[in-house]
């Protein structure tokens, strides 16, 4: 998939030239590569679905939406899980069955109430007892039952970075298993008219390489499956355990292959009903970084080389914070080519800055790299999630085009904003 071609000692992705496909659309540009991401459903369709019964799998589409995408996942049979009006329109307008969606958030806003219960979305996970009255009021008036489950914040911490961290005890995500909320919450479920509360969800955190805070998790999960039946009565049918896979961004990265997840999760939920005594429920996962991560790059120009005598030199891009936000949020480090000289040897030490008005805006630290010259054209890798769905506008910077490329073929998918588009709004 990713390969050197050693005629012209040129960077391929998806079997393209980059170097062609950076002159065919300008730079920064977005490249996904849809083999890629066929193959990680395909291994979600073997490894889980078609292994256990009784299991579902959903895309978060936070790490990355567009219509096309909405139109892959349709196909490779998975559903899609949205945290916006913004995604679910996007969902609505690629007439994505909308049972199978699930709409998560933890401040909804009346309106994406509204707008889930009218197109009758599958799932809504309802975060706590404020949107529970609402979606409830919302469902009467339009005479419609809502299948719910109650997102939980299992108190679990996951070993990553603290902004993508969200099962730990003090999230701003889910019921906390403190206290009485949780029965509360349950019992009210049970009592309104036209909520039908299908069982739990959770998401302990993202990047995972690591699986023993989904199973610690789980425990915990099938640990109130067994007080609730106790306690209200209440049988839980769907359970649903969230995202976090981790992916390859730089070296020393280890990903786990999604069996060393979803085995340990669904033999811990196995194991765990049978002590109990519980019905098995339908098990849901819902990675969004596992399947898109790896299969996008980000092709930048050189531009403004600077360099100052025993202290470093800057390689100004043409994009930075606006395409990508991650280093100067999470610190996030990419494994980077430089896509026209694959041949050459890394013999300098540079750092790439991006081109916003902000020191914080450099998107590697200390790369390696032969030595470069204006014109030439870096790839950044696995910057498939997390990037386009996270870029802005910042110092009124167009957002690049997204070209999907697939076994040689490439195909524009979203084009370049234009100077137009960033004034269209204003009157
Ligand atoms: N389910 C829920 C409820 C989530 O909140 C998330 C991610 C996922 C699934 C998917 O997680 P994944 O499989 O992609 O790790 N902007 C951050 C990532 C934020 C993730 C938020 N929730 C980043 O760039 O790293």
């Amino acid at each position: 998939m990713n390969a050197i071609n050693k005629m012209t000692n040129h960077f391929y992705f998806g079997g393209c030239d980059t170097i062609e496909l950076a002159k065919k659309y300008g730079t920064p540009l977005y490249v996904m590569n849809e083999e890629h991401i066929n193959e990680r459903c395909q291994e979600i369709r073997d490894d889980f679905l078609n292994k256990y019964e009784n299991t579902k799998a959903v895309y978060a589409s936070k790490a990355f939406l567009t219509m096309k995408m909405c139109k892959i996942i349709e196909r490779e049979g998975l559903g899609i899980d949205v945290v916006s009006g913004g995604e679910l329109y996007t969902a609505i307008k690629a007439d994505f069955p909308m049972e199978k969606i699930i709409f998560h958030g933890n401040n909804k806003t009346l309106d994406e109430i509204e707008i889930a219960v009218k197109n009758n979305v599958g799932r809504i996970v309802v975060d706590n007892l404020y949107e529970l009255e609402l979606l409830n009021s919302v469902a009467q008036a339009f005479g419609k039952n809502v299948e719910i489950l109650f997102r939980i914040t299992p108190g679990v911490d996951s070993h990553t970075h603290k902004y993508i961290s969200t099962g730990q005890v003090d999230s701003k995500f889910g019921i906390p298993l403190k206290g009485d909320i949780i029965n509360e919450a349950v019992k009210k479920a049970m009592d309104l008219s036209n909520i039908m509360l299908m069982g739990f969800h959770f998401h302990v955190g993202s990047q995972l390489f690591d699986h023993s805070s989904h199973i610690k998790a789980v425990k915990i999960l099938v640990k109130l499956m067994d007080d609730m039946k106790k306690k209200t009565g209440f049988v839980t049918r769907e359970l649903n355990t969230g995202g976090g896979f981790g992916i390859y961004y730089k070296k020393g990265d280890e990903p786990k292959p999604l069996t060393y997840f979803t085995d340990a999760i669904m033999e811990t939920i196995i194991d765990e009903c049978k002590t109990y005594g519980l019905l098995i429920p339908l098990v849901i996962i819902e990675p969004g970084r596992w399947i898109v991560g790896e299969a996008g790059i980000t092709l930048y120009t050189v531009g403004a080389i600077k360099e100052i005598p025993d202290v470093r030199t800057y390689v100004g891009v043409d994009g930075g914070i606006p395409d990508n936000p991650r280093p100067a949020l999470y610190g996030a480090k990419y494994d980077v080519v430089v896509a026209n000289k694959m041949d050459q040897e890394k013999d300098e030490v540079v750092t790439i800055a991006g081109k916003c008005c902000e020191s914080g805006d450099i998107l590697r630290y200390d790369l390696e790299v032969p030595k470069l010259h204006s014109g030439d054209i870096l790839a950044f890798k696995s910057t498939g999630a997390y990037n386009y769905s996270m870029s802005s506008n910042y110092n009124k910077i167009p957002r690049p085009a997204v070209v999907m490329v697939c076994n040689g073929e490439d195909q524009l998918m979203v084009r370049r904003e234009t100077y137009e588009d960033l004034l269209k709004n204003e009157l």
